[in-house]
């Protein structure tokens, strides 16, 4: 254990698994508080006992759900510090077969939820005299590229990255810092739904110059770095750990 993150209070949502527990993890090794938040209660509770920390079941696609996040976290702390916006879902569907429903759900907890944690979170963040809040908002290389069949998720990221541009001039004043980090291919089960056979494998692995799918520590590296003072000058910024992708044209060869 270091100590980047030595008596900090965070939220982290989406913390059950997947690289909001790495996130969650990782905050706790560098010294934080963290309160893990998940819609999925049982595992939730699993990964919040094995942490050592809180947990609370809630739906963060709901203004009502965000609120009682917050309201706890006040009650709690009194105060924040780290507010990490995790919490994601990817919805597969051709265009001629994508239902309104499906869009409101994958927007509301891909991108409103972010949007509604960020200004009950900046309301709690150096309330107390304490300084150096930061905002971390889970994007994609979605963001800037696209999947023909996930339309909901890449308009999602892709607003995403202008959620965390406008919020980030906004806390300014504030000295809230807001950046947001836009993973490639990371190994947890979003991706295993995605990576279901050897073609799809390759199509990935194609398009993945270092040559492997990435792994959770790998992002939550990034979230406290981003999350600490020393990223202290960088705001409104999207990180991407990508293994390459943004920066390819074409393919690279895969192992058959
Ligand atoms: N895995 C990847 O390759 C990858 C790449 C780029 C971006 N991301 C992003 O990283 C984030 C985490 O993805 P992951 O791969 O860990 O996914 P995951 O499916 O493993 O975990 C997502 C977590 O969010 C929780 N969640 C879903 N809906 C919720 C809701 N309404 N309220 C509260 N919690 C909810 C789930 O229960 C789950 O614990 C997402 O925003 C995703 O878009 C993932």
């Amino acid at each position: 254990m270091t100590d980047r993150l030595n008596g900090k209070r965070a939220v982290v949502t989406g913390a059950a698994q997947g690289i909001g527990r790495g996130i969650a993890e990782a905050f706790v090794a560098e010294g934080a508080e963290v309160l893990l938040v998940d819609i999925d209660a049982e595992r939730l509770a699993a990964t919040a006992n094995e942490l050592g920390q809180e947990g609370l079941v809630a739906d963060v696609s709901r203004k009502t759900e965000i609120e009682r996040i917050f309201a706890r976290v006040a009650a709690k702390w009194g105060g924040l510090d780290i507010l990490v916006n995790n919490a994601g879902v990817t919805h597969a569907a051709e265009l001629d077969e994508l239902a309104e429903d499906d869009f409101d759900r994958v927007f509301a907890i891909n991108l409103k939820s972010a949007l509604w944690a960020t200004q009950s979170a900046a309301r709690l963040m150096g309330a107390d005299g304490s300084g150096g809040s930061a905002i971390v908002n889970m994007s994609s290389v979605n963001a800037v590229l696209a999947i023909p069949n996930q339309i909901p998720y890449a308009i999602s990221k892709g607003a995403m990255k202008q959620l965390t541009n406008v919020t980030a001039l906004a806390l300014a004043p504030k000295g809230i810092r807001v950046n947001a980090i836009g993973p490639g291919s990371i190994m947890t089960d979003m991706l295993r739904g995605i990576m279901t056979d050897q073609a799809a494998e390759n199509r990935i692995m194609s398009r993945t110059p270092l040559g492997r799918c990435g792994e959770v520590e790998e992002v939550a590296a990034v979230a406290v770095f981003l999350a600490s003072s020393e990223s202290s000058y960088i705001t409104g910024q999207t990180i991407y750990p990508d293994g390459g992708r943004l920066g390819l044209n074409y393919t690279v060869p895969v192992k058959e």
